[in-house]
């Protein structure tokens, strides 16, 4: 401003210290000892024009699908990282709901202002599809309410809102068979960045990621675990009754699993008794009694319901209670249990061998059980629906 009266120019003095100088100024006026003159003031670069706001908003979509073009082809001859392999080269190409669309997976996409992205704060459930219909679908979409009202979520989609846009994925995707679904809600976008969910004014968002996926684990031959020394969080802290996409508790044991070259690691509560693995309920058979820990620590999976009833209907006696982590490396038989995974035989812990170390007799009769029910069972996916 001064300088658009003066010509600040002609004003020159000498550096160093000056006779009129307060006592504070060995603190304060270190950069004023240095100068000699007036400097122009720091300039910044220029903003986006926000005249051009709303074009931005058109055209920036069809320039990042030529952008990702060029960038992949130069990725590709530069990038010292080998190309990805999918797991399941079929899912390049599929669909997914975002929100209230459905755009191609490399356009599936949330807001950086998300409760996903802000705090990880969301609700999941995995769904399974057999034959054309949806395993367990009511119960899923059951705890997933749950999960969202023990977390205060407002302005919920309906369960008729939910199914509609599973139903209308499925469709798109024309997955009716050997499909997971990642099913996300989180508490939506919020109007600025924070963890405060007075700062969600949108509503949540709705993600259904359908996927081609047959089930994870080997469970011809077996799995092996391994015990981590992370604790599965206890209700004192954050409820693993809540099925939340919070899930770094379960991600550091899988991170020693994967380091000991195990499929998954056992989770001990903060007692030491058996609770889950990072991503399945456990079970054992010692002496004819199958036994599984309470749910106090571990998420009350579905799966795992639907093995408890399959035990008590195939007549073998069923024990819930507290398990020490020795009582699993002498059972004679481990299995875990999960959408994602279903019914897995475990002929490994911590290096040593469950029973002979072959898949045991209980473990393939309720395999077979389990697998008679996801044929019979589940909500037929209509085909005809809106677009
Ligand atoms: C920690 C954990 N335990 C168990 C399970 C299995 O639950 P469900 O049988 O409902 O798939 C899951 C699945 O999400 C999980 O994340």
């Amino acid at each position: 401003m001064l300088s658009k009266i003066f010509n600040l120019n002609i004003f020159r003095w000498d550096a160093g210290p000056k006779s009129i100088d307060g006592i504070w100024a060995p603190w304060w006026y270190q950069s004023v000892h240095k100068s000699t003159c007036f400097k122009p003031g720091r300039k910044y670069p220029a903003p986006f024009p926000f005249s051009l706001y709303d074009l931005l908003e058109q055209s920036l979509p069809l320039y990042n699908i030529l952008r990702r073009h060029v960038k992949q082809r130069a990725s590709l001859r530069k990038s010292t990282l080998p190309i990805p392999d999918l797991p399941v080269p079929e899912n390049e190409k599929l669909l997914a709901w975002v929100g209230d669309e459905i755009v191609p997976r490399e356009s599936a996409k949330v807001s950086v202002f998300d409760s996903v992205v802000q705090g990880g704060d969301s609700v999941w459930e995995g769904l399974r599809i057999y034959n054309g219909k949806i395993f367990k679908l009511e119960e899923h979409l059951d705890r997933m309410f749950d999960s969202a009202k023990a977390l205060a979520f407002n302005n919920v989609p309906t369960r008729e809102e939910i199914k509609a846009a599973i139903f209308t994925t499925l469709n798109r995707n024309g997955m009716f068979d050997n499909t997971h679904i990642r099913l996300s809600l989180t508490r939506g976008k919020k109007v600025t960045s924070g963890m405060s969910p007075a700062f969600n004014l949108y509503g949540c968002t709705l993600i259904v990621l359908a996927e081609w996926k047959p089930p994870v684990y080997d469970n011809t031959k077996g799995i092996t675990l391994v015990t981590a020394t992370t604790r599965r969080n206890s209700p004192n802290n954050l409820d693993s009754k809540i099925h939340h996409n919070n899930l770094l508790n379960n991600i550091l044991a899988k991170i020693e699993g994967n380091n000991a070259n195990a499929d998954d690691a056992i989770m001990l509560d903060k007692d030491g008794y058996v609770s889950e693995t990072n991503a399945t309920n456990i079970f054992l058979v010692k002496k004819g009694h199958v036994l599984t820990p309470h749910a106090d620590y571990c998420l009350p999976g579905i799966t795992r319901a639907t093995v408890m009833d399959l035990v008590v209907k195939e007549k073998f006696p069923l024990v819930e209670r507290r398990i020490s982590l020795s009582e699993f490396h002498t059972a004679d038989e481990v299995w875990t249990t999960g959408t994602m995974g279903e019914l897995s035989p475990v002929v490994k812990i911590d290096g040593r061998p469950v029973g002979d170390g072959q898949v045991g007799p209980v473990t393939r009769h309720l395999q077979n059980a389990y697998k008679k029910l996801t044929e019979e069972s589940g909500v037929p996916i209509p085909t005809s629906v809106s677009s």
